[in-house]
């Protein structure tokens, strides 16, 4: 796993952004991955800055975003769709046929399965997902694959665990009996088929995941650890994400 610190979580927004300008440029029809939550927000910021000034352009670009919640309708404020409108969609020249989401407004289990499949074919028709990124739950989780004695490969319905529901309840004006308590996802093979992957921890809180996630054993208990079988992954961190183990890792 390659490892890049920052000193702080807008220098890394900023690299990031610079580094996915220079992708769009080489590959305008990138198929990008996206992840919600509040580790990617300043990376949205500084890609709304970038297409502002004539250096980003999104016009041929196309991305699938890795989760959403069950039940909610992509026109509800609290959807991670509407998260991305808010915070991306809305301000780049994406064009709306090439953003593709999961729909969580979804009700019987036939129709779940029929939704996921269809991600999951719709991903394979954009020839695969060339940049992923993701963000990482203090438990560990990537997307809404959540610790477990067994992981699902392919996109599915999730049952969300206490804690993942109380760190998402700020969504849901912080009444935990709001939050859904499933939810749709990419699966770990879905993510693992990636071509490049770049996980974004920052903050304190993330720190001891962060180093499970490298150091430890790759156990369903902490997902993230997967990442440890791709060949192209990045871990890109803030300085407090890293820790003191991962200081001299740079
Ligand atoms: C949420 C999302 C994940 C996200 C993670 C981290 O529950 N399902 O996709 O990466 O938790 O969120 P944050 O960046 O707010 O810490």
């Amino acid at each position: 796993m390659r490892v890049h610190t920052f000193d702080t979580a807008p220098a890394l927004a900023k690299a990031l952004a610079a580094d996915l300008s220079r992708t769009l440029l080489a590959k305008p029809d990138v198929v990008l991955g996206l992840p919600t939550g509040r580790t990617p927000i300043p990376l949205y910021r500084e890609l709304v800055r970038l297409h502002a000034a004539g250096r980003a352009d999104f016009s041929r670009a196309a991305t699938f975003n890795v989760d959403e919640f069950f039940g909610v309708s992509a026109a509800d404020p609290r959807s991670y769709r509407a998260f991305m409108q808010r915070h991306l969609f809305d301000h780049v020249n994406l064009s709306p046929r090439r953003i593709h989401f999961l729909n969580g407004a979804v009700t019987s289990g036939a129709a779940v399965q029929r939704e996921c499949d269809r991600y999951e074919r719709a991903i394979e028709r954009a020839g695969g997902i060339d940049l992923l990124i993701l963000g990482l739950g203090t438990n560990g989780h990537i997307g809404f694959n959540e610790p477990a004695r067994a992981l699902a490969a392919r996109t599915h319905c999730s049952r969300l665990k206490p804690a993942t529901r109380r760190a998402n309840a700020p969504i849901f004006g912080n009444r935990l009996t709001a939050v859904p308590r499933e939810a749709l996802s990419m699966g770990m093979a879905t993510i693992l088929h990636a071509r490049r992957i770049v996980l974004l921890a920052t903050g304190a809180t993330k720190a001891r995941c962060v180093e499970r996630m490298i150091f430890g054993p790759v156990t369903p208990r902490l997902p993230a650890s997967f990442l440890q079988l791709h060949q192209q992954v990045e871990i890109w961190l803030d300085r407090a994400a890293a820790g003191n183990s991962l200081a001299d890792l740079q």
